[in-house]
């Protein structure tokens, strides 16, 4: 217990830092930043729970939801900055918390990773299982089979009860083979995803203004007197219940959309193959998360105009972006076609960041001994963690097969708005407990954006509602578990640190 909050020595990480990362050049400029952080962020929050989030609790107010969840980034983002700086090598929130706030904390921030990274990744697979079906029935006018492509939570309109979701088995399978073999020298293909997922966000707002109709947008928030509406899924929404309608709707809607932020930290990993960390890292946080959040608002904005949010209860509620412009926008059949192939190759990237960040912090807590060795093991040839991507595969994979998204999507916004919380407020103990340790980059007006960071984050924990407060409870419980039950006796820095 004495040694529940033990640091992992600053000269350790930097070491092994230096080994395992040797080779790594310093060849990452701004601009490379701000695309590697577009391209792990703009995917299935903006392509698919926005019309969710639209549809269930805040309708065309989801531009204000979105706006709420880019300002709790953005203040948690400059955190993230300043820990990105102050222990500048690859690594994630984990490794900064481990050597900052100690292992416990580092544990739970680790343990709580798997719900952004590997839920993250599942639910982003359910989305690409849409948009698969979409361009299925496009080309060759066939689709995967109801109940082969839901979890056995949905039930279609005509009935057919969901058994599990092949498709997003499948892009995870072929993606965690990819990981297994290596990705080095994939920047190309990545920064063609971004410039085109860029452009079709870009082409839908400019072609789709001019198919607005104002009705959508009156009244702009959901009126608590809405009624009740039968989903697409089966699933009931009452819109006068609290977090369904009116303000509290843009709230629920906040923590929705807050997925289609996650991501940006994902630059903050990137620290030690930067040029100039301490200028490039803060620009290119908070220039990714600035350039999504303009582009979410005009993008959500058009969308509500496009179709009445009640649309993405039922036909619109599944490959929300391809129906709206199949049924709204005569004429535009082509773009149609070529945002869902966008998509499709938008979502495989999304995954594939996710993918790989899991099983790095796995690797990372491996080599630490707070989980068992083998999330260590690297591919004899590929020299990649393959033992631990096959064990993710299954683990995201079920998730992916049998829980529907609306649920891993949340999990996966609750779980990083915790981590969050846990960043902006370690950024405030830092400050006290290591006043002189050496920050490259310094969070502004501290403890003012730190505490205004949290307490965005923590709304939108709130608004979330129960059902997601007992998930992340019920998970953290478990990892408790493991944490005492395993790690304590396998920690390699208690050992250590005398
Ligand atoms: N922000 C990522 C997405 O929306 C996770 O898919």
């Amino acid at each position: 217990m004495g040694k529940l909050f033990v640091k992992k020595p600053l000269s350790i990480l930097l070491s092994e830092a230096s080994e395992s990362d040797k080779g790594l050049k310093r060849t990452l400029g701004a601009g490379s930043l701000i695309a590697l952080g577009i391209g792990a962020i703009i995917g299935a929050g903006l392509f698919v729970r926005t019309a969710a989030a639209a549809g269930q609790h805040a309708g065309p107010a989801v531009v204000f939801s979105f706006i709420i969840a880019a300002a709790g980034c953005a203040l948690a983002g400059l955190c993230y900055a300043e820990f990105a700086s102050m222990i500048p090598i690859a690594g994630s929130a984990y490794t900064y918390s481990y050597a900052t706030m100690g292992e416990f904390i580092a544990w739970i921030i680790g343990w709580d990773l798997v719900l952004e990274y590997a839920l993250g990744a599942a639910t982003v697979a359910i989305g690409w299982a849409q948009y698969l079906n979409k361009l299925l029935e496009k080309t060759v006018g066939w689709t995967v089979p109801y109940q082969w492509c839901h979890s056995p939570f949905e039930t279609s309109d005509a009935g057919v009860h969901g058994i599990m979701n092949i498709p997003a088995i499948f892009i995870l399978l072929l993606l965690s083979l990819l990981l297994i073999r290596g990705i080095e020298g994939s920047a190309i293909v990545n920064n063609i995803i971004v410039i085109a997922k860029v452009a079709i966000v870009i082409l839908i707002i400019l072609l789709g203004w001019q198919f607005i109709n104002p009705v959508n947008h009156t009244p702009f928030m959901i009126p608590e007197n809405a009624g009740t509406v039968t989903m697409h899924n089966g699933t009931v929404v009452d819109y006068s219940k609290y977090g369904f309608h009116g303000i509290s709707g843009v709230l629920r809607g906040a923590g929705v959309v807050f997925f289609a932020f996650i991501g940006f930290d994902a630059v903050s990993t990137a620290a030690q193959e930067t040029v100039n960390p301490k200028r490039n890292m803060p620009i290119g946080i908070l220039v990714s998360l600035f350039v999504c959040t303009a582009l979410y608002i005009l993008f959500s904005y058009v969308l509500t105009g496009i179709a009445p949010y009640q649309d993405f209860l039922k036909e619109g509620g599944e490959a929300s972006v391809a129906y709206v412009i199949d049924k709204y926008m005569v004429g535009y059949g082509w773009l149609s076609t070529f945002v869902t192939v966008a998509i499709l190759a938008g979502f495989s990237s999304v995954i594939l960041v996710m993918l790989l960040g899991q099983t790095r912090v796995f690797y990372s807590m491996a080599n630490d001994g707070l989980v068992p060795k083998v999330f260590a093991d690297l591919h004899p040839k590929y020299r990649t963690p393959y033992r631990s991507q096959a064990m993710f595969f299954i683990f995201v994979s079920l998730f992916a097969a049998f829980v529907p998204d609306s649920v891993v999507g949340d999990m996966t916004s609750i779980g990083t708005l915790f981590a969050f919380v846990l960043v902006c407020l370690g950024v405030i103990v830092m400050r006290k407990t290591d006043p002189d340790l050496p920050r490259e980059f310094k969070t502004p007006w501290v403890p003012v954006v730190p505490i205004v960071g949290t307490l965005f984050c923590v709304t939108m924990i709130f608004s979330l509602g129960w059902e997601n407060w007992t998930r992340l409870i019920i998970w953290l419980l478990i990892g408790f578990v493991i944490y005492f039950g395993y790690s304590v006796k396998h920690s390699k820095t208690r050992k250590l640190v005398k």
